[in-house]
């Protein structure tokens, strides 16, 4: 379970996961199932801090940022199912960084990330930021919001 993240790692707070090499983690489509009351930023920061120096994370979350009235009905659908559906604004799941180098181009659209293809894309219905991380070192996560350039 994401929210008992020691238990996906099975370590102790601090130690690396795993293996000591770099790896990389994917959260993909994960984060906007966390809500305040799951510590979704501390669920986050603790996989980050077990990944060893040098290691990646890539995450993608829904934001409803740009279809606010699609977006609530969205989520008002998967709470009658009894599920949550936690949308977030760009800096809302820019905190999820805070103290990770972030990968250009940022804490962006998910098709405009590196896109081959950005031609066979709409950028008028975009639901979903996709970001790339590096951590550097052993620093812990301070869960402080910081912003970021790119769109
Ligand atoms: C949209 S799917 C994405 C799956 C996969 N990451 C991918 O990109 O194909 C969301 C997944 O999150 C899982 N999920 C939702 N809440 C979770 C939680 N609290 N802990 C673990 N998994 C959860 C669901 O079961 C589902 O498999």
């Amino acid at each position: 379970m994401m929210t008992a993240p020691y238990s996906a790692v099975a370590g102790l707070p601090g130690e690396s996961m795993w293996t000591v090499r770099p790896i990389g983690l994917l959260l993909f489509a994960i984060g906007h199932f966390l809500d305040e009351p799951d510590d979704a930023y501390g669920v986050v920061s603790r996989l980050v801090d077990a990944l060893p120096s040098g290691s990646y994370l890539a995450m993608s979350h829904l934001t409803g940022e740009f279809q606010p009235e699609e977006t609530k009905k969205t989520e008002a659908m998967y709470k009658a199912q009894g599920m949550k559906l936690r949308t977030r604004s760009k800096d809302e799941i820019t905190r999820f960084f805070d103290g990770l180098e972030l990968v250009e181009p940022g804490v962006t659209l998910t098709h405009r990330w590196r896109p081959d293809a950005l031609d066979r894309v709409s950028s008028e219905e975009p639901g979903e930021r996709a970001s790339v991380l590096r951590r550097r070192g052993s620093q812990a996560l301070s869960h402080r919001g910081r912003p970021s350039a790119s769109r």
